[in-house]
């Protein structure tokens, strides 16, 4: 069982009708459309935007300021071949989604300069939780200046993954003033801004900073998290900086979004009834689910750490571990897929400091995720009976 990959089983059927029937489709989008994405989109990501993420005025985001994309991926890797040479680093709060590395590597060539999250007073305590640490956005900073390759931007997983966290305005403010100190820009990605499930608000770096981002922070999103859309392919940048705008139009015809796709996601985005009944019934779902997540690993004594959102929470199996590295995690990891035939993703995969956090992706439906957990269970328990009978 696939519990590695970011999908949102919960709720299609909500969608379901919208996708399957778009009033809109006609000859017209047989023909190439707009770069940078149709009117009619754009304008129902900004209305979406306005009312769920931005929680601003109607008619305040401009579409000028959006560029659609066929996901998010595509257009990560737009920003980061703008804003980058190659040979340059962005640096990433880690444990970190793992295919950043690849996003900013493979054709950009941009190396990834991991800052941990760790939080050091919950650690000294035999804890683990996650916060914005700024030394260690210093650290990396400073990494990339002794290796010859500066540091040009933060990208912030945020609300994170693979944690689950929802960072505070103070903790955004803090990486806003790293990146300001240091002149560097800030990618904000908040794919997940609407799969909140725990107490804490989400806070967009738009609403913290009343629209005004200036030219060098930009927000990244998608339709794969929060509308259960992986396989769609669209995304959309939104930023203030004309001249990234100007290459990513230009770039467009790489990374374009078909119209049929922009089409049936623009008609959800505009029909402001059945866009809120939508968002609140999945997060409502993702919060049962979640509860049920913890009920059943609790039944099988597999410990975790607190999620706030996103579709995941981390599995902490460090008692498996013979010792805390994370050369004695990989054998632990191959040994639990052994033995219960469930994928989950490796804490060294997520480039953390913490070797035995292992993501597992919980929006399956009930009877697929009961099965999934019952063997992880049985799988954990073995492995811990031979691991202390071992020591
Ligand atoms: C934080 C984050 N950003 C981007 C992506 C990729 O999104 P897309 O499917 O829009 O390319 C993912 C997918 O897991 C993700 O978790």
């Amino acid at each position: 069982m696939l519990c590695s990959i970011a999908e949102n089983k919960l709720s299609y059927d909500l969608l379901q009708s919208k996708l399957e029937h778009d009033p809109n489709i006609n000859q017209a989008l047989a023909n190439y459309a707009m770069f940078g994405g149709m009117e009619p989109f754009k304008k129902g990501i900004a209305n979406m935007l306005e009312k769920y993420v931005f929680h601003c005025a109607a008619n305040t985001v401009n579409t000028q300021h959006l560029c659609v994309g066929a996901g998010t991926t595509a257009l990560l890797e737009g920003i980061f071949f703008a804003l980058c040479d190659q040979g340059d680093s962005v640096i990433i709060p880690s444990p970190m989604y793992p295919a950043f590395v690849t996003d900013a590597r493979v054709r950009a060539g941009v190396k990834v300069i991991p800052a941990s999250l760790t939080d050091t007073a919950a650690a000294a305590e035999g804890k683990v939780a996650f916060k914005i640490n700024v030394e260690e956005l210093e650290r990396a900073y400073q990494k990339g200046k002794d290796e010859g390759s500066p540091v040009k931007a933060v990208v912030l997983c945020s609300p994170n993954n693979p944690t689950g966290t929802v960072f505070s305005s103070d903790e955004l403010n803090e990486v806003i003033a790293f990146c300001r100190k240091h002149n560097i820009h800030l990618i904000s990605d908040e794919i997940y801004a609407l799969s909140i499930f725990g107490e804490k608000p989400f806070v967009s770096v738009y609403e913290l900073l009343d629209g005004k981002l200036g030219n060098d922070i930009h927000i990244v999103s998608g339709f794969s998290k929060d509308f259960c859309l992986n396989g769609y392919r669209a995304g959309y940048i939104y930023t203030q900086n004309a001249q990234l705008l100007r290459y990513l139009y230009k770039e467009y015809v790489f990374f374009q979004c078909s119209n049929p796709v922009q089409s049936v996601l623009a008609n959800i985005l505009n029909d402001d009834a059945f866009l809120g009944n939508f968002i609140q019934e999945n997060q409502k779902r993702l919060k049962s689910h979640y509860a049920l997540t913890l009920q059943l690993l609790k039944e099988q004594n597999i410990p975790y750490i607190d999620s706030d959102s996103g579709m995941y929470l981390l599995l902490d199996v460090r008692q498996l571990l013979k010792e805390q590295t994370f050369d004695a995690e990989l054998p632990v990891w191959c040994e639990l897929f052994k033995q219960s035939k469930v994928l989950v993703n490796s804490g060294k995969s997520t480039l953390g400091d913490v070797p035995g956090l292992f993501r597992f992706i919980f929006c399956h439906k009930e009877p697929q995720l009961r099965i999934a957990i019952q063997r992880l269970g049985k799988a954990y328990n073995n492995i811990l009976a031979t691991t202390s009978k071992s020591v």
